[in-house]
């Protein structure tokens, strides 16, 4: 069984990148103006009119919608853990909205669970057997093998350093027939070269927060993992114009953000749901 470093004794994150360190500790990424509500994501707008000017509750309500895009494609009632929870909220959403037996969030962050534990007090004190926020880094689960029987990320994988680590320990906390699914955004095929590109576009990229990705190398270190099943889908269409629509209407201290949405059209990014199997029917 793999174990973990502790985290959060003094507020920093071990094994995280420095601007995973700072932008989720005291930068607070989910204070500033592009994100809203708590949630740390880009969004899922499919049934959001575009047609008119976004709204903060519009903003939210693409946040939650990225949530069900992913909580959908994994079995209900059963034990689920997040990985890059952030916030946590979408961990409610899925025990209110799915039905999960439990979730357990997990973050790099120490600061980030500390928020989690904060914006989700009333459940965590009404249902502590229910919910739990634990540190722990994608490449290094601090969880027992067969633990879950769901796992999801929305949004993180775009800042594991290892993507075959994450897959390994994927497959190792998942039992039998357990499923997974992970949301964020990748080089499309025939784009692995973007990197630079991207880079000269993106700060987040040049900085390092975000990882240059290929599809490709996830889905591969996936199947390498004994994940079967492997699929991937993208939902860049909902997820980039949407993102754009909403940043055109609020106060940005900088504007790189809106090359998110010409590096779509350019075809160096994409936004994918990527699900995939442990093998076995789980009896
Ligand atoms: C963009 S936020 C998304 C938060 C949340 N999933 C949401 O949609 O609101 C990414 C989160 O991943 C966490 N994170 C980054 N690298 C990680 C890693 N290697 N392992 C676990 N969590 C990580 C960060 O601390 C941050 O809370």
């Amino acid at each position: 069984m793999t174990t973990h470093e502790d985290a959060g004794t003094d507020g920093t994150a071990p094994g995280a990148s420095p601007r995973v360190q700072a932008v989720y500790g005291p930068e607070d990424l989910s204070s500033v103006p592009a994100f809203s509500g708590g949630f740390i994501n880009f969004g899922y707008w499919e049934g959001i009119p575009l047609d008119r000017p976004l709204t903060a509750e519009d903003r939210v309500r693409s946040e939650r919608a990225l949530y069900r895009r992913v909580l959908r494609t994994l079995p209900g009632g059963s034990r689920a853990v997040e990985v890059g929870c952030g916030l946590g909220l979408g961990g409610t959403l899925a025990l209110e909205e799915f039905g999960f037996e439990s979730v357990t969030g997990m973050d790099i962050h120490p600061e980030q669970l500390e928020r989690a534990r904060r914006a989700n007090a009333r459940i965590l004190a009404r249902a502590p057997e229910r919910l739990r926020f634990v540190p722990g880094a994608a490449e290094r689960m601090p969880f027992p093998d067969g633990e879950f029987e769901a796992l999801y990320t929305v949004e993180a994988a775009q800042h594991f350093a290892d993507l075959a680590a994450f897959a390994r320990e994927s497959a190792r906390v998942l039992r039998p027939g357990g499923q997974l699914a992970v949301t964020s955004f990748f080089l499309p095929d025939g784009a692995d070269g973007a990197a630079e590109a991207l880079a000269a576009r993106l700060d987040s990229f040049a900085d390092g927060l975000d990882l240059a990705h290929p599809l490709g190398t996830l889905l591969a270190a996936l199947r390498d993992a004994g994940l079967t099943d492997v699929r991937a889908e993208s939902i860049g269409a909902h997820v980039w114009p949407g993102f754009d629509h909403y940043l055109s209407g609020v106060d940005l201290p900088v504007t790189w953000p809106r090359n998110f949405l010409t590096a779509y059209h350019d075809g160096l990014l994409d936004y994918y749901v990527v699900t995939a199997r442990h093998p076995g029917d789980g009896a």
